[in-house]
């Protein structure tokens, strides 16, 4: 009995002082829970600076976000090929995910080995290899046929700039390919499996393993919002709110970031705390000086810090009575799975015993009870250092969340922790002490992080499906240059019907003779009020011109057209009319004068002389009653005569592109065309009188007002029109007319942008499928937002912002899609406005007979003037269309006001000559 107790003295004792031993001699290694909470408030700042786009480029904890937006909310489904590449094992799986409803996941797999000489030789050979595997795992399933989608664990740090795509930045752990490193992986394997001729596969998402195995857990458990690897590696990934993430654009929602914490510490943060092994360890490993945190907490690392240890002290006397065995000097002889097993308390010293034998040694029962208790310390180390920083992951989590209390649950995986028998039990501990204010459920992935890939692809690839629905609409507004020709062409031969008498009744394309004959010389002057009716804005003015020096003042006043008068009675707008022009002379203190007058009159009319024009029909907006088939000019009279105040001489009516024309040929003689892409679309030119049927004489030449906006209503382009283009006609004022005005003009395009959003909606890809009361709103997206919302120098959320401003709730994916319809829309009316006006230069240039035409446009128009893109579209198309003509484009600054006064003056010094 004595003899028991003695020896459970001595034992005791001998532990007591084998522990105190190791204790002294790795003293640095214990860390207090002071120090862990300085490491943790350490790791809180360094995610902070990862996160900060001006700081990430120099920190060292990268904070990648990986696009995985949501956790797994059970719709996930289909068929799945998921690689799992990075780990202790490399595998090939097939995961089916629930297919009615349940959840439900059913998973086949093969391992693959990974030589060395694959994983560190040439890249090229270890993404065939990659790929060799698959393709043989798709044959031995009998799965060549078929194409599936393929989710990609790649357990290494990549900056994503989308779910599908990812560069390398470095490799860690046991890999060390050739040429990888900067390079997008997916791409390195898509290229790879082009060898294999009879496999289709899509790679549709890359995922970190720390994300795959939270996406595994969240499967069960919709609590998991962080994801822990501790095997071969170390790392952590966490869902973080999208307003903390400078580097991706948008703010709401989450995105899960992988930390990459491995490299924690690898700007010198954690010098105080990494010893002599940890540093002898860094220098003998792959990639020196990176990765210095995973290098004190990660499997591939522990044993051969423990066999560093144990040498130094053999070397120190402390073990084995000084002795050391070869293999105790062998790098790579003590590993993870060793100190493991050592650790098995529950087996005494039996594993250890037998673990120093098999190196060679002869371990006395001092030195195994030393040697166990150096793993404790090395494995307990490494425990805590993770307990630290998922502590600042945890309290991050819980700061976002504004709450006092977190309850949350973490998905863990990796060797260490599984295969570790007191790991798990240590890790938890630590994080409860060090976050008391977080309720932490631990759930141990039991499927690995394929699954949950596996889920991220289903997610991806219902995306892909919808993303192919959104460009099935958007390729219908897509030209080919063909269709472009042929446009032009159409144009070119409604022209030519238009100005022959006896096509002239059919043609879409009026062309109507406008009676301005030529252009001002500069001798013009006087005073003259114009009228500018029909663009956004109703303007009267007063415009003094001076002779000789091609200068002209002017002074105008914007007046309402109040919705009900344009669409009310003649008389009523007419009279409104008169009462603005009274307003601007009292306000002038011009009441009374008698001046010439000019009406820029933007609607398509028949003139038999310069001061006739006969309403064909409205356009645009208006729809008074009583003033189709009326002289305008004699509406205006009998309006002035009506309020009996003052008298006008009426002496031009202009077309809003005639005045353009005018407006810019006073500066440049070269203008003989007049665009405007406004709310309406039109053009005039200066063509051969020999060339214009309906008005007699050869003579020189006359201004014709195309009214090219009417062309197509004959269905000549119904061949381009989509249904958006004709719901947006059927719901206008003018249904059947106009068509192409209809596909190229500011008053239309927001309304088709709207019709397609509606459809969309419909379909279920935006704003979350609901039609809201604003979408159904008329004319919501005029000119001025679509050239916001298009506008490159906006960011994702100013879009929004605007989206929002109009009374649409969208989310920063809602806003993508808006600005693409938006963008594909307005594209078109570019190019189409291009071929119009490339049909009209190249008609020039032919009919004066040259081998190069020059000629200046003058433009004007909203639309023209706003949009960001539009004129610069209009003008790279007429290049290509009309490569033999020289177009310069001239902003008209003025507005059609001063040309209408201009050619009033023109037409008051021919009329006086003609008197005289
Ligand atoms: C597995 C994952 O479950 O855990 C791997 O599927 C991952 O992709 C691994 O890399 C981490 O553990 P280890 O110990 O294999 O590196
Ligand atoms: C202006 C003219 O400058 O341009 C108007 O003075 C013309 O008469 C207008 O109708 C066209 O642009 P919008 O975009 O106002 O229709
Ligand atoms: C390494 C990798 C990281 C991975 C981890 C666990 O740290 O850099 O991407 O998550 O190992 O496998
Ligand atoms: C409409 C009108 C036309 C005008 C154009 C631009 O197309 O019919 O006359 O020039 O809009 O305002």
């Amino acid at each position: 009995m004595f003899a028991v107790h003695l020896m459970a003295f001595y034992f005791t004792k001998l532990k007591e002082d084998q522990i105190k031993k190791v204790d002294r001699f790795l003293y640095h290694m214990r860390l207090s829970d002071e120090t862990l909470l300085d490491i943790m408030a350490r790791f809180q700042a360094e995610m902070q600076k990862g996160l900060g786009k001006d700081t990430n480029p120099t920190a060292s904890v990268k904070m990648l976000p990986t696009f995985v937006r949501a956790i797994p909310d059970g719709s996930e489904n289909g068929e799945f090929l998921s690689l799992d590449l990075g780990g202790s094992k490399f595998r090939v799986l097939k995961v089916q995910v629930s297919e009615e409803g349940k959840r439900n996941v059913q998973m086949e797999s093969q391992f693959y080995p990974t030589p060395n000489e694959i994983i560190r030789g040439n890249g090229i050979e270890l993404f065939e290899y990659v790929a060799d595997c698959l393709a043989d795992f798709m044959n031995t399933k009998g799965l060549k046929h078929k194409r599936l989608p393929l989710g990609l664990t790649f357990s290494f740090p990549c900056r994503q700039t989308k779910l599908e795509e990812g560069v390398l930045l470095s490799w860690t752990k046991k890999f060390k390919a050739r040429g990888v490193q900067d390079t997008d992986v997916v791409s390195c394997l898509t290229r790879a499996m082009k060898r294999h001729k009879d496999i289709n596969v899509d790679t549709l998402a890359l995922v970190n393993d720390t994300v795959g195995t939270m996406m595994t857990c969240a499967y069960d458990d919709p609590y998991c919002e962080v994801g822990v690897i501790i095997g071969t590696g170390t790392n952590a990934c966490y869902m973080e709110d999208m307003s903390n993430i400078d580097l991706v654009e948008g703010d709401e929602g989450r995105m899960c970031i992988n930390t990459e914490w491995g490299a924690f510490g690898d700007d010198g943060a954690l010098e105080d705390i990494r010893t002599e092994f940890d540093r002898e360890l860094d220098l003998g490993s792959l990639n020196p000086g990176k990765q210095l945190f995973e290098k004190m907490i990660s499997g591939l690392y522990l044993g051969e810090l423990v066999r560093l240890i144990l040498l130094k002290m053999a070397k120190a006397g402390l073990l084995f009575g000084g002795e050391k065995s070869s293999a105790l000097h062998t790098k790579g002889k003590i590993e993870t799975r060793h100190v493991a097993a050592m650790e098995k308390y529950k087996e005494g010293l039996a594993n250890t015993r037998e673990i120093l034998t098999d190196l060679g040694l002869e371990p006395s029962e001092a030195d195994c009870i030393a040697v166990q208790h150096v793993c404790t310390i090395v494995s307990f180390r490494s425990a805590n250092l993770c307990a630290a920083a998922l502590a600042a992951i945890l309290t991050r989590l819980r700061e976002n969340k504004k709450l006092v209390r977190l309850r949350t649950t973490v998905g863990m995986d990796g060797t260490l922790y599984k295969i570790h028998p007191q790991y798990p039990k240590r890790l938890h501990k630590v994080v409860r002490r060090l976050v008391p204010n977080c309720d932490v459920r631990f759930l141990l992935s039991e499927s690995g992080s394929a699954k949950g890939a596996a889920m991220v692809t289903a997610v991806a690839s219902r995306v892909q499906a919808q993303r192919k629905q959104i460009d099935k609409v958007l390729a219908l507004f897509r030209l080919t240059q063909e269709q472009l020709v042929g446009v032009q062409d159409k144009m070119r031969a409604e022209l030519e019907y238009g100005l022959k008498r006896d096509t002239h009744s059919l043609a879409t394309v009026k062309m109507l003779p406008t009676y301005v004959c030529g252009m001002p010389d500069g001798t013009e002057k006087g005073k003259f009020l114009a009228l500018d009716l029909g663009g956004t804005n109703f303007r009267v003015l007063l415009v003094k011109i001076r002779s000789g020096r091609r200068s002209v003042r002017m002074y105008n006043k914007i007046f309402a057209i109040p919705l009900e008068i344009m669409q009310g009675t003649g008389e009523e707008l007419f009279d409104h009319i008169v009462q603005c022009i009274a307003d601007f002379l009292d306000y002038m203190g011009l009441k009374g004068a008698q001046l010439p007058l000019g009406f820029t009159f933007s609607f398509p009319c028949r003139q038999a002389s310069i001061d006739k024009g006969t309403l064909i029909g409205w356009t645009k907006g208006f729809k008074a009653t009583d003033c189709e088939g009326e002289d305008v000019v004699d509406m205006l009279r009998e309006a002035i005569k009506r309020r009996n105040e003052f008298d006008l001489d009426i002496v031009a009516v202009v077309n809003d592109t005639v005045g353009t024309m005018m407006t810019c040929g006073y500066e440049d003689p070269n203008c003989e065309i007049g665009l405007i892409a406004g709310t309406g679309s039109n053009l005039c030119y200066m063509e051969e009188m020999r060339n214009i049927e309906l008005v007699e004489g050869d003579e020189g030449k006359m201004c014709i007002n195309t009214e090219w906006g009417g062309f197509g209503d004959n269905g000549c382009i119904d061949d381009i029109r989509t249904q958006y283009d004709k719901e947006v006609d059927e719901g206008s004022l003018n249904p059947g007319k106009q068509r192409y005005e209809k596909m190229t003009s500011g008053m239309y395009l927001g309304e088709i942008v709207r019709q397609i959003l509606i459809d969309l909606t419909k379909q279920g890809l935006l704003f979350r499928g609901q039609i809201s009361e604003r979408l159904r709103t008329r004319g919501i997206f005029e000119t001025k937002f679509l050239s916001q919302i298009e506008s490159d120098r906006l960011a994702l959320l100013q879009v929004r912002r605007i989206l929002q401003q109009l009374g649409l709730d969208s989310t920063c994916e809602d806003s993508i899609v808006v600005k693409e319809v938006c963008g594909a829309v307005s594209r078109r009316a570019a190019q189409l406005c291009g071929a119009g006006l490339a049909a009209i230069v190249e008609k020039r240039r032919e009919d004066q007979g040259l081998e190069r035409l020059r000629i200046t446009v003058g433009v004007d128009g909203t639309l023209y003037k706003l949009h960001p893109h539009f004129s610069r579209i209009l003008q790279e198309t007429v290049k290509e269309l009309a490569p033999r003509c020289d177009v310069t484009f001239m902003l008209s600054e003025d507005g059609s006001g001063k040309g209408a006064a201009l050619i009033t003056a023109v037409a008051k010094r021919l009329q006086q000559a003609w008197k005289n």
